[in-house]
């Protein structure tokens, strides 16, 4: 088959680690014969560096006729100064937005091989961790009305918190999905306490919960939520939020595996279109020093095949290649801990972005 690639590098070590992500990808392809092509955009700082805008129309153009998008990140010191309109974080925004993702999938997986690095009691999460948050992506308070009035407290900021029904079941069916390939459990979070958008969240919910009869639902308040996380994270398959919460918990979760370097993401439109990115950002300090974990771009390519173009054969690849090297030893300098992880031999082991990307692309073409 031939796949049409929108890559948009981006910011920071956006560049270097999509670049190992799609030596993968075309590695991936010449072990199982497809042909992936290429096309770069730019988009974030870059763009408004380049083009004076932060989302080029041509760029959401060819990622419309792209068959799926692999994304670096967005965003640097560089550009805060700029309107709100044009920060590179509304660059991501806007497609979001443009591209119809409104379901961002954030799975949240100690790997057995740096169960060390977890920053909670080795108790807490013994036999691994394996969550995944289904973030709502395109509505919530992130898109809600929004602008400044006058009040007789001074001038006031707003952004309103807004959720339809159709929203919530879409993005309810795609949980609910998810759950029925996993442990058949979805927690929806929310702050029905206090919030009417909340309340129609949880409605709605319970009336998507009666189509899945095999799945468990339960909710919690989002408060609540944050502290099971750190203190039993393994009672959680599936976690459902709308986007605010969903940022915060996916950061939440994503650090408790101890890895951030290491998880990948997708956002997924209707019909299989996705966009799929390293959680972690631009990380403009280590930028260009050929430090960066490369691997959750790289994983993100496995979420790509497997969830634009159904190839789970491939995917494992990726995935498994990911594994092999680690339980090789290899590591990029963001998995190491503490000094005392480092002996003579270990520090050999401790590759940069491009080994680490050659490394894994071999190990796919069963090179090493
Ligand atoms: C994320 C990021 C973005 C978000 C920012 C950069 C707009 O934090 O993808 O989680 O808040 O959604
Ligand atoms: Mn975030």
């Amino acid at each position: 088959m031939n796949y049409q690639i929108a890559a948009i590098p981006g910011d920071g070590i956006g560049p270097e680690v999509t670049k190992q992500a799609l030596r993968v990808l075309l590695s991936v392809g010449d072990v199982f014969g497809h042909t992936f092509t290429i096309h770069n955009y730019p988009a974030g700082g870059i763009a408004i560096d380049e083009t004076g805008e932060c989302l080029p129309i041509s760029t959401v153009d060819g990622c419309n006729v792209a068959d799926a998008v692999l994304l670096g990140a967005v965003g640097g010191d560089k550009w805060d100064s700029q309107p709100r309109e044009n920060r590179p974080e509304t660059a991501l925004l806007g497609l979001r937005k443009a591209l119809g993702l409104y379901a961002n999938i954030r799975p949240a997986i100690m790997f057995d091989e740096l169960a060390d690095a977890c920053p909670l009691k080795p108790e807490f999460v013994a036999g691994g961790l394996d969550l995944v948050v289904v973030r709502e992506l395109t509505g919530g308070i992130y898109f809600g009305e929004k602008g400044t009035k006058q009040t007789p407290m001074g001038l006031a900021g707003y952004d309103i918190e807004i959720y339809a029904e159709e929203e919530v079941r879409r993005i309810g069916r795609v949980a609910f999905e998810m759950a029925m390939k996993r442990d058949k459990k979805v927690t929806s979070v929310d702050k029905a306490n206090v919030l009417e958008s909340s309340r129609l969240w949880r409605r709605v919910m319970e009336e998507v919960a009666l189509e899945y009869p095999e799945v468990v639902l339960s909710h919690l308040y989002v408060d609540n939520a944050a502290m099971q996380l750190v203190i039993h994270p393994k009672q959680f398959d599936v976690i459902v939020t709308g986007n605010m919460f969903g940022d915060i918990l996916s950061d939440e979760a994503s650090m408790i595996t101890g890895s951030i370097g290491m998880l990948p993401s997708a956002s997924l439109a209707d019909k299989g279109f996705g966009l799929y990115e390293p959680v972690h950002g631009s990380a403009p300090d280590i930028a260009g020093l050929n430090v960066a974990n490369p691997m959750a771009a790289i994983l993100s390519v496995a979420m790509m095949l497997k969830y634009s173009f159904g190839l789970t054969e491939e995917a494992d690849s990726v995935t498994s290649a990911v594994k092999e090297v680690l339980s090789m030893g290899y590591r990029t300098t963001d998995l190491i801990r503490t000094p005392s992880d480092l002996n003579e031999e270990t520090e050999q082991k401790i590759l940069g972005t491009l080994e680490m990307g050659s490394l894994i692309a071999a190990r796919i073409k069963r090179n090493i």
